[in-house]
């Protein structure tokens, strides 16, 4: 029987601990830098796409923040990362869902996906997340999105990836976003591999 997306995420998170993922990070500290950079406040609201088990969100918390969202597909890295919070999220609002079929019931001021576009290989996929995102996002909103940078691997956990450099991501959400800040990274896997990632910012203007 052939592997859904979500079973392949499923298996991945229930057979390796957090810290054994190739994408783990102690500290998301270019996504911390950018979401300070779009003016994050405690009293805003942000959505972690493809959160996974990031320890973005225990920042966001230990920032103040009260409004957050992480979906992913995956419901094993949601209940991970729900039972690493512990009381500490219990105002953290989770949605197991697939990015590309989701409907976005609000909007938000912070949009943040690290390694998650980038998985996106299709034009009809990538369309359908850059709608989800028009929709969740208003105008002035901000949306901080890694990938991998264009001399970053051709894979991640098996599956084929589309490398972006921060212009060229720019080209592919088009006219209503602005590039504001970008910053590349030389990740250092646990297994002490190296992967360039791109971390771009825009603000929607459109
Ligand atoms: C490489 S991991 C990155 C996890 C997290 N963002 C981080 O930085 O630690 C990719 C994540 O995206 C999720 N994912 C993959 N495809 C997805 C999709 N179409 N919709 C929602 N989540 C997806 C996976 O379950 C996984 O948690």
């Amino acid at each position: 029987m052939t592997e859904t997306k979500q079973d392949h995420w499923n298996r991945i998170y229930s057979r390796k601990s957090e810290t054994e993922l190739s994408w783990h990070q102690d500290d998301p500290a270019h996504s911390l830098d950018l979401a300070a950079q779009a003016g994050l406040t405690p009293g805003q609201s942000v959505i972690d796409i493809g959160g996974g088990t990031s320890r973005f969100t225990d920042d966001l918390l230990a920032q103040g923040l009260r409004d957050i969202t992480v979906l992913d597909l995956s419901q094993a890295a949601l209940d991970t990362l729900r039972l690493r919070l512990g009381p500490r999220g219990q105002d953290v609002t989770w949605i197991a869902a697939d990015i590309t079929t989701w409907a976005p019931g609000r909007v938000y001021d912070l949009w943040h996906d690290r390694a998650v576009f980038h998985f996106l290989v299709t034009p009809a996929d990538r369309a359908a997340y850059l709608d989800r995102l028009s929709q969740a996002l208003g105008t002035g909103g901000h949306a901080i999105i890694a990938t991998f940078a264009p001399d970053g691997p051709e894979t991640c956990s098996g599956l084929p990836v589309v490398r972006y450099a921060p212009e060229a991501l720019a080209q592919t959400l088009g006219p209503d976003y602005q590039l504001r800040a970008h910053r590349l990274e030389r990740h250092k896997t646990p297994a002490g591999a190296e992967q360039s990632f791109q971390f771009s910012l825009f603000r929607k203007i459109g």
